[in-house]
């Protein structure tokens, strides 16, 4: 999940790393009240959305007293920022810099380890800093096991040339950037720019913080970092039931059962969809080894409430599922949806109890429901009923 700037902010501050006052508006009057909150002088407006750029784009601007901050704040809300609407702004402390330093730590997966990289020439340019003179851009391998220690930090520092003057304190900014970077399990902590002030203080200016959403189990106060306003609403109903779901953009719903039938049956249905129209798939749902009735019907739930969903195909392989629990799954959840499950379904049952599973669904005779024999045919008739 990445995370807004004022959140990093509040991240930042709460393991130490230096940074300045912030507070975030969604009006021009909270903008206002924030400005003056910060002691009614010169501050800095800046446009939240989970995207680089934003200075150039016109979404950070200066501005000199509380008025002035309802103003920029007026005209930056609402902007659109390549493609992301702009629903808050944070109003920042200004600071006087004298130097824009950049630090970052990343998960590298390639080379299954942690990756630092720090410049002396941070801000707004550093990407294009990056691809011209990559020199300029400290790279020094991070260590899982031992982290970045006071030695580790000093070896960042120089390989990055700072001045003397100021290698200490960053070098101490950057160890409190690693604390926040693995007591918060992140796997991107950037901050850009890094600033010097002319007052000689190092303060984090910037922050972009990308958490690993595998370990949300140890973080139950990360949830609440979650923009629910950009959730898709039935991706969420799907996290609430614990089911593993990605909306894609297709017509044809997808229950299986273990990931890897639920990405072959995408494969299959994908296609098939080309000789019925170039109908896709439009979901990916795993109900999971042992998955029982209540799980099949929390997943038709979700699938029947996209209203791209024409047609759905459910897929299983009993092995700890037997599909006698995945039948009265079925019967059970269009119970329950009544009127509002209205799209076919085709259903293709194979392996543990596969006969009694067939049986239940024959018995229930539901209008909607066809059987399939094989996984193909399945595919090939979910297609068609989407086409339809
Ligand atoms: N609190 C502040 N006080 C003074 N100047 C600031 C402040 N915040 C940002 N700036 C100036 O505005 C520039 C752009 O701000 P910032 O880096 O936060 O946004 P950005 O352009 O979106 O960056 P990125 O592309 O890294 O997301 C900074 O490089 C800095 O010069
Ligand atoms: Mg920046």
């Amino acid at each position: 999940m990445d995370l807004f700037e004022y959140q990093a902010r509040d991240i930042f501050e709460k393991h130490g790393v230096p940074v300045l006052g912030g507070v975030v508006a969604t009006t021009p009057e909270e903008a206002r009240a924030g400005a003056e909150k910060l002691g009614g002088g010169t501050v800095v407006v800046k446009a939240q959305v989970k995207i680089g750029g934003r200075g150039k784009a016109g979404g950070v601007k200066l501005a000199h007293s509380p008025e002035e901050a309802a103003q920029k704040a007026s005209e930056i809300l609402g902007m659109d920022i390549k493609g992301h609407t702009v629903h808050r702004v944070m109003i920042a402390a200004g600071a006087q810099i004298a130097e824009e330093y950049y630090f970052s730590v990343l998960l590298d997966r390639a080379n299954r380890n942690y990756l630092a990289m720090c410049s002396v020439e941070g801000g707004v340019e550093i990407e294009e800093l990056a691809v011209e003179r990559p020199e300029a851009l400290a790279k020094v391998a991070v260590d899982p096991a031992v982290g970045i220690d006071a030695a580790k930090a000093a070896e960042i520092v120089e390989a990055a040339g700072f001045e003397a003057d100021v290698k200490d304190k960053v070098a101490e900014a950057i160890q409190k950037l690693w604390t926040v970077f693995s007591e918060e399990d992140a796997t991107l902590v950037e901050v850009n720019p890094l600033v010097k002030t002319e007052q000689g203080d190092i303060i984090a200016l910037d922050g972009k913080v990308t958490l690993d959403a595998n370990a949300d189990f140890r973080h139950p106060e990360h949830a609440e970092l979650e923009d629910s306003a950009a959730t898709d609403p039935l991706e969420a109903k799907a996290k609430e039931h614990d089911l593993n779901y990605v909306k894609l953009d297709g017509e044809v719903g997808i229950i299986g059962n273990g990931a890897g039938l639920v990405m072959s049956t995408l494969d299959v249905v994908a296609y098939a969809g080309e000789d019925h129209g170039g109908v896709k798939p439009a979901n990916f749902l795993d109900i999971g080894g042992g998955a029982n009735a209540q799980v099949m019907a929390a997943g038709l739930d979700v699938i029947l409430n996209d209203d791209q969903v024409k047609s759905v195909f459910v897929n299983v392989f009993g092995g700890i599922t037997a599909c006698d629990e995945v039948a009265k799954g079925i019967v059970g959840a269009l119970e329950i949806l009544g009127d509002e499950a209205s799209k076919p379904l085709v259903v293709r049952l194979d392996g543990n109890s596969v006969e009694k599973g067939r049986a239940i669904l024959a018995e229930a005779n539901h209008p909607l429901v066809t059987l399939a024999e094989t996984m193909d045919g399945g595919a090939d008739k979910a297609a068609e009923l989407a086409n339809a």
